[in-house]
């Protein structure tokens, strides 16, 4: 897993022990993903690679990074993202337009909506025993969710999903021109098609909404649209759509859990989360450091770009007793499953709806499920974490 390479020399240099720690896009690497980043918790806690930087593994190093955001800015590239790529005043500004789209009033009042969701994603699949449930079941469901809770027009399904598996690659290709092609894709494909929907009778819709808010007196600007529509219409899909396919993977292959949910769907919400915990949907986030800093033992100057390795973290032995087992009744206070401090996700509760309206619609629309035996799951690797595929029989 250790790479030859050097560090380049972007900033400051690392310190001289830290030549390539590892390779995060090594075949090695990307085979397992959970694995190999467990493997380098316990090897290299903060860890050096000329693709990410340092990478951040421990929980309590987490917890550091999460919580000082002065030492560990969000500012880490020239064209920030709405609202994550910002640090306070203006991120505080953008939370404030943004939190309101996502109350507990909010939230609940999607259930419905997002209850027909999940039953016409079934009708699509109805009769069928086995599925390819990341895109037959998992991918729809996610876009369509997101698109009908942003208000966003039905036809957006296939060019965002079509746009999401682009974006994906170019984050892997790590290509500057190639990622700016592709968000400047979003914004024609997307956006532009948003902003030709609008009708007069069409006032509620979320982009109408987000045109009249303002951030320090001025409105925002149609880049800060384009950047936050991007954010909260497609960041989100892949997250949620691997959550579903990690949770469905464990039901299958943990049939105690499985049966467990299916005669008490109270438990359906903590099932969710504590699977979710031990195999994270979301891989990285990324800081900058501010100023020198010491991070486990390493030290680490000003200038210098931060990952932080969430799957890892929520799997750290020193917080979570046998964090690869799933247990029923662990504390879920140190799960960092929507991020910690500032940034702490906004859509958490929506996720959280929509997770466990999809889930139940499936185990009510089900006798069991389980593999199939014939195909194996794929596990997916960087950016995206869960699985590539996964084939499932659905008994009926
Ligand atoms: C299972 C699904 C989801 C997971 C696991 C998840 C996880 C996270 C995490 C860990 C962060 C913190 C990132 C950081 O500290 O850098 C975050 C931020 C964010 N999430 Fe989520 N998220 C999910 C779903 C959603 C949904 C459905 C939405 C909205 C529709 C959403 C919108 C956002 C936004 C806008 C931020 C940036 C917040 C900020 O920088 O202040 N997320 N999410």
């Amino acid at each position: 897993m250790k790479s030859k390479k050097k560090p380049n020399s972007t900033g400051s240099s690392p310190a001289p022990d830290s030549a390539c720690d590892w390779d995060p896009l090594s075949e090695e690497v990307l085979r397992d993903q959970l694995l190999a980043h467990d493997q380098m918790r316990e090897r290299c806690p903060v860890a050096y690679s000329d693709k990410m930087g340092w990478s951040v593994f421990r929980h309590d190093d987490v917890l550091q990074v999460l919580q000082d955001p002065s030492t560990f800015s969000s500012v880490v590239s020239d064209h920030p993202s709405v609202p994550n790529g910002f640090d306070p005043p203006r991120h505080t500004e953008y939370r404030r337009i943004i939190e309101p789209l996502f109350t507990a009033q909010k939230v609940h009042e999607f259930e419905p909506t997002c209850r027909r969701i999940a039953e016409s994603v079934l009708k699509d699949i109805a009769g069928r025993q086995e599925i390819e449930f990341v895109c037959e079941f998992a991918e729809r469901f996610a876009v369509r969710a997101q698109c009908a809770f942003l208000g966003w027009p039905e036809g957006l399904e296939a060019p965002l999903l079509q746009w999401l598996s682009r974006s994906q690659r170019a984050t892997l290709s790590g290509d500057r021109a190639v990622l700016s092609d592709v968000a400047d894709e979003f914004s024609k494909l997307v956006a532009e098609r948003i902003v030709a929907s609008q009708s007069p009778d069409n006032q509620g819709d979320g982009l109408t909404v987000l045109k009249l808010q303002t951030v320090t007196g001025s409105p925002l600007s149609q880049e800060e649209i384009v950047s936050l529509v991007r954010n909260l219409t497609v960041g989100e899909v892949a997250t949620l759509s691997a959550s579903l396919a990690i949770v469905v993977y464990e039901l299958a292959t943990s049939p105690e859990v499985q049966k467990r949910v299916r005669s008490q769907m109270d438990d359906l919400p903590y099932a969710i989360e504590e699977t979710l915990r031990k195999h994270g949907p979301l891989l990285t986030n990324r800081r900058r450091t501010t100023c020198p800093v010491k991070l486990g033992d390493r030290h680490i100057d000003a200038g210098e770009r931060i990952t932080v390795m969430w799957p890892a973290a929520n799997r750290d032995a020193r917080i979570f007793d046998n964090p690869n087992d799933f247990q029923w009744d662990r504390p879920q206070d140190d799960n960092l499953l929507y991020g910690k401090g500032l940034h702490i996700c906004p859509g958490a509760g929506l996720a959280r709806l929509e997770l466990l309206v999809a889930l139940k619609a499936l185990l009510n629309g089900t006798q069991w499920l389980k593999l199939n035996r014939d195909k194996a799951p794929r596990l997916a690797s960087y950016p995206a974490s869960g699985f590539a595929t996964m084939p499932i029989v659905m008994e009926r």
